[in-house]
């Protein structure tokens, strides 16, 4: 495994590949178990992309891919950042690579008055107990969506 540091770049059109083998390869596996090909989530990202307000990271090592980060502002409710993806290299889990990209993103989107991150993770799953840890909280307790339920974080609070 590499020892070098992790460096943080804004995500640009050349991550595209990489994103995209990262994605399918990350998700394929517990507790996911999906079944995205290249093409689907290049289309996702494009998507994404064009949303007001994206924002998207990528953690290198090495200039390897390690993980990435992407979201965009909640439509007509103001200064609310929906958290669409954030994936890590499972050789690379549990060295503070997420932790980093998420820490990133936080400061970037309370410089820009952020308000609120919100996302959908699974219940229980290794990327609940992750945001958990990271100060996020279900922002309807009782509300699941096939087995998903929503965390918030306040950006204005550390
Ligand atoms: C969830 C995920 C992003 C975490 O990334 P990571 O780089 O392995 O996590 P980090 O090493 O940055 O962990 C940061 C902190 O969270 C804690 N943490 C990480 N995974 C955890 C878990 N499963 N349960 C509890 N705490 C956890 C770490 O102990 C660490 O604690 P610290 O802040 O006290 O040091 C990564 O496991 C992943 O990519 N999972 C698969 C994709 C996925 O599920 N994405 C989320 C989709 S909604």
């Amino acid at each position: 495994m590499s020892q070098g540091s992790v460096v943080i770049s804004p995500l640009s059109e050349s991550d595209t590949a990489d994103y995209g083998v990262l994605f399918k390869y990350v998700f394929s596996k517990s507790p996911w178990h999906e079944t995205w090909t290249i093409e689907e989530i290049k289309e996702n990202l494009e998507k994404v992309r064009s949303r007001r307000g994206f924002l998207g990271k990528v953690a290198k090592i090495e200039s390897r891919s390690v993980g990435f980060l992407t979201g965009y502002d909640i439509p007509v409710v103001s200064k609310i950042f929906y958290l669409d993806q954030l994936f890590i290299d499972e050789t690379y889990h549990g060295r503070g690579i997420g932790k980093t990209l998420l820490s990133t993103t936080l400061e970037t989107l309370r410089l820009k008055g952020g308000r609120l991150v919100i996302l959908l993770t699974k219940v229980d799953s290794p990327a609940y107990f992750f945001y958990r840890h990271q100060g996020f909280k279900p922002l309807l307790p009782m509300f699941r969506l096939r087995g998903k339920v929503l965390l918030f974080f306040s950006v204005y609070k550390k």
